[in-house]
C-alpha cells in the first residue's frame, strides 16, 4: 500500500505584550509605548521568510498587505474561504484549518501567527510549533486586549503557553535598553 504523502507545517506565533498581558490598549489599538523598534525588525523578518501569514480582521486592517504577502484574514463576515483582492478570507468556524492548509500549503512549509486574540486563541486549539514571545516591561494596559483571551481569567501568558505543552527554548535579550525580552517557546 502507498504511503500518504507527509507535508510538515510549523506554526509560529509572534507577539509583544505589556506587562498585563495586553496586545493592545482598551481602544483596541497598539499604543506607541508598547511597541520597539528591535521587535518590530524581527517580526517583519519572520513574516518576510513566512509562506503564509494568518491576521484577524482588525489586526489586518492595522497593518495593510503594503509587501504583498501570502494573506489570510480570519473574519465572520465570510461563509467560508475565499479569495479577495488583499488577501484570502477565512472562516475557521465553517471551514476546517486542513482545508486551508492543502489548498495553500499542498507542500508544506511555515505560518505565522501575528494575532490578534482571535488567531492567538486559534492556533492555540490548532497546536503552535513555536511563539515568540516579548514582552515590554513597565508598561500596563487596563481594559485592554489581552494576547490569549484565557488572560482574562488571571492566567498568564506563559501559563497558556506552558499549558499548551510549549517550553522555553531560548532568550533574546531583544532591547534590554528598552525592557523589551523576547522568550521562543517551542514544542519539544
Ligand atoms: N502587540 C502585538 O503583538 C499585537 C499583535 C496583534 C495585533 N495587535 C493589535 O491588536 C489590535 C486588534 O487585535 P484584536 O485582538 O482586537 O482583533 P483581531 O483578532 O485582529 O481581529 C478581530 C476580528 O477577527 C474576527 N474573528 C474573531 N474571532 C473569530 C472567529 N472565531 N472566527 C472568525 N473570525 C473571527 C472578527 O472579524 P469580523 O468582525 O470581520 O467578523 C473580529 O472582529 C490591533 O490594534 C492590532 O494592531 C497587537
Amino acid at each position: 500500500m502507498k504511503t500518504p504523502a507527509v507535508h510538515p507545517i510549523e506554526i509560529h506565533g509572534y507577539a509583544l505584550i505589556s506587562d498585563d498581558n495586553m496586545i493592545a490598549a482598551a481602544d483596541g489599538f497598539t499604543p506607541p509605548t508598547l511597541r520597539n523598534e528591535k521587535d518590530w525588525e524581527y517580526y517583519q523578518n519572520a513574516l518576510a521568510r513566512s509562506d503564509l501569514i494568518v491576521f484577524g480582521r482588525r489586526s489586518h486592517e492595522a497593518e495593510p498587505n503594503l509587501r504583498h504577502d501570502r494573506r489570510v484574514v480570519i473574519s465572520r463576515a465570510v461563509a467560508g474561504f475565499e479569495r479577495r483582492a488583499d488577501a484570502w478570507w477565512w472562516n475557521p468556524e465553517t471551514y476546517a484549518w486542513a482545508r486551508v492548509a492543502e489548498e495553500l500549503l499542498p507542500a508544506g512549509g511555515e505560518v505565522a501567527a501575528p494575532g490578534g486574540q482571535s488567531v492567538f486563541d486559534l492556533f492555540l486549539r490548532i497546536g503552535y510549533s513555536a511563539f515568540h514571545l516579548s514582552r515590554k516591561r513597565g508598561i500596563m494596559l487596563p481594559g485592554g486586549h489581552s494576547v490569549f483571551s484565557a488572560c482574562a481569567t488571571g492566567r498568564s501568558a506563559e501559563d497558556v503557553l506552558s499549558d499548551a505543552g510549549l517550553h522555553i527554548s531560548e532568550r533574546i535579550p531583544l532591547d534590554p535598553e528598552d525592557g523589551v525580552e523576547m522568550n521562543v517557546w517551542r514544542r519539544n
